[in-house]
């Protein structure tokens, strides 16, 4: 078990205002930040990132949208962090997703959901490597 996980604080949430916020129920969870940037990401590199997803019926839209304003992307560290993490932000879809959790309390919608965070400890490290250097982080 890995102890890394990556997130995006995604344009939605960024744009209302509430990457203070988010950050600090993060950090009050018990992550600790191992890598940090806020980065506008380009269509073709949001495309990139959510590949897995190019069949999906929503990849256009959802391309569309990590592409509409800057994001916050972070390499967190914790033991158990993608499952803890998971827990943390709540379900995908945030009418689903338990009181309390970041989702629940920051985002609109199942498209535009407030935060990412990586599904399993390979994808971790593949999310954080696309966007962090070994400079970038410790
Ligand atoms: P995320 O955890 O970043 O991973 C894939 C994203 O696709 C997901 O969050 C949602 O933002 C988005 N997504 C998943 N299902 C749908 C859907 N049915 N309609 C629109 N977007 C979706």
């Amino acid at each position: 078990m890995s102890n890394r996980t990556f997130t995006m604080i995604k344009p939605d949430a960024t744009s209302k205002g509430y990457t203070g916020a988010i950050l600090d129920q993060i950090i009050k969870a018990g992550f600790s930040v191992k890598a940090m940037k806020w980065i506008h990401l380009s269509p073709a590199q949001a495309g990139q990132f959510y590949e897995v997803h190019k069949e999906r019926p929503f990849y256009g839209e959802l391309v569309e949208f990590m592409s509409s304003g800057p994001i916050v992307a972070a390499i967190l560290e914790k033991d158990n962090a993608v499952a803890d993490f998971r827990t943390l932000i709540g379900a995908t879809n945030p009418a689903q997703a338990e009181e309390g959790t970041i989702r629940k309390k920051f985002a609109a919608s199942i498209g535009e959901n407030a935060v990412h965070g990586s599904d399993s400890d390979d994808n971790a490290k593949i999310e954080g490597d696309f966007f962090f250097s070994g400079l970038e982080r410790f």
